[in-house]
């Protein structure tokens, strides 16, 4: 008997086949029993009928518990009211591993109920839609980057830098020294970018901001992309037609986990239109201060109604460009003429999911660098190997980041981010 997975069935109609699969959920009367079956990659129905199975099978499956893992036996058939298409009328069920009180049941839980079960909760029907399309950003990232040239290097989560400043830092002992959980690769990536012209990096990231939103994890990941010869204006093309292949491939590719969280393809289409708008820091401050926010002033940093706004004053991605220096890391290129901006850009995800970007132009001078790093009260010997990339060969270059889970959360049209990774790190929370 071949043994096959469900998102296969397609290729199996007509034909007696065996899947390994948990019962999600169950139906039964007297004469025939529904089998709600999952086995990863997949959700489809068992049919049991009493007339058509020896009676300790009809037997079994009236007695199968929610999460009881069996391997089913039967033939493959069209089911044309189910959005799967495919069903499997049973001949033969072997249980492999009992479940008792399975604690999530499909009633409503409470979301810190839910969070405590989050190795087990991952196994719903909506949590496995927001996995695969996490997957499916994964996956179309690497296509894309390495489709433009781009070189995939992995920078060290152990380090001794600090690229976006030392407030929010996971500090460890590394024998004798201090050491950072990584907070960005980027300083890393601009000396693999001159080894290498064009790369790009994806990798877990750590923040110990004390921020409960729900756009903020503590451990989240990142694709930094990094590109030497390339000024700002070139890089937010990358950074727009990245975008723009991300949501194309969610749609090409997700259409079942898109149905599944009820996430409208008509909404997702029109992000693949480009260019994407640009503003620049000035016009959104009056842009908002025009609209009635009195809690903005020139200079200060936007907080979640701010982004929503602007979002929502264009029907696509927003970049917002040329921030204050004051509010924005050392690395960054100063304006050529205008003192107090510098060379940047946050992109901004339409309907209220914030911040998904944030990238600048570097800056290339030597001398500039060194006085940043002391006006940020860095510790300039640590950044020394850093300098050393404006000694040897400097050149204009920009890069960015772009927030896996921010993301995913925007394509899904979920609340929240902590599900958009398979076991978030929050502010008090790092079990399971
Ligand atoms: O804007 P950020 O801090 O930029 C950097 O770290 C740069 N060094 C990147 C670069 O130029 N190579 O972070 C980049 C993105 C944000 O736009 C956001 O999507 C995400 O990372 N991000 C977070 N996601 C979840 N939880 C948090 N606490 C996040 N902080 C940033
Ligand atoms: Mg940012």
């Amino acid at each position: 008997m071949e043994q096959i997975q469900i998102i296969d069935a397609k290729d199996h109609v007509g034909e007696v086949v065996t899947i390994g699969a948990w019962v999600a959920n169950k139906r039964s009367s007297g004469k025939i029993a529904f089998l709600q079956l999952r086995d990863g990659t997949a959700y489809f129905q068992g049919v049991v009928v009493k007339s058509e199975v020896a009676e300790e099978i009809f037997q079994t499956a009236k007695n199968l518990n929610q999460e009881t893992s069996i391997l089913v036996t039967g033939e493959i058939r069209e089911d044309s009211r189910s959005k799967f298409g495919y069903e499997i009328g049973v001949q033969n069920i072997e249980v492999i591993g009992e479940s008792h009180d399975y604690p999530i049941t499909p009633k409503e839980h409470g979301t810190d109920f839910l969070m405590d079960h989050r190795h087990l909760w991952l196994r719903s029907s909506r949590q496995h839609a927001i996995m695969q399309i996490r997957n499916e950003l994964i996956r179309a990232s690497y296509e894309f980057f390495n489709k433009e040239g781009f070189v995939k290097i992995d920078p060290p989560i152990l380090t001794g830098s600090a690229p976006e400043g030392t407030t929010d830092l996971f500090e460890t002992n590394y024998f004798d020294q201090k050491a950072y959980l990584s907070q960005s690769g980027q300083l890393y990536m601009e000396a693999a970018a001159m080894a290498f012209g064009k790369v790009f990096s994806f990798g877990p990231t750590f923040r110990a901001e004390k921020s409960k939103t729900r756009r903020h994890l503590i451990e989240f990941w990142m694709l930094e992309p990094e590109m030497a010869f390339m000024h700002q204006e070139e890089s937010l093309e990358v950074q727009e037609q990245y975008v723009a292949y991300l949501v194309q491939s969610v749609l090409d590719n997700c259409d079942y986990a898109l149905h599944v969280l009820k996430r409208d393809r008509s909404v997702l289409e029109k992000y693949t239109q480009l260019p994407f708008p640009r503003i620049t820091y000035d016009d959104a401050i009056k842009l908002l201060q025009e609209n009635g926010f009195e809690d903005i002033e020139w200079g200060d940093d936007f907080g979640s109604p701010h982004e929503t706004f602007i979002a929502n004053s264009f029907d696509r991605p927003v970049f917002i460009l040329n921030y204050p220096k004051a509010i924005k890391p050392f690395y960054m290129k100063p304006h050529p003429t205008r003192e107090d901006l510098v060379i940047c850009a946050d992109m901004i995800a339409p309907e209220g999911y914030g911040e998904i970007i944030g990238g600048s132009e570097r800056a290339t001078d030597y001398e500039y660098l060194l006085e940043q790093i002391r006006a940020h009260g860095l510790d300039e010997n640590e950044y020394s190997w850093y300098l050393d990339l404006r000694k040897y060969g400097s050149v204009p270059h920009s890069g960015f980041g772009l927030g896996l889970e921010r993301t995913v959360t925007w394509l899904a049209g979920i609340e929240h981010v902590r599900e958009a990774i398979p076991f978030p790190r929050l502010l008090n929370r790092i079990y399971p």
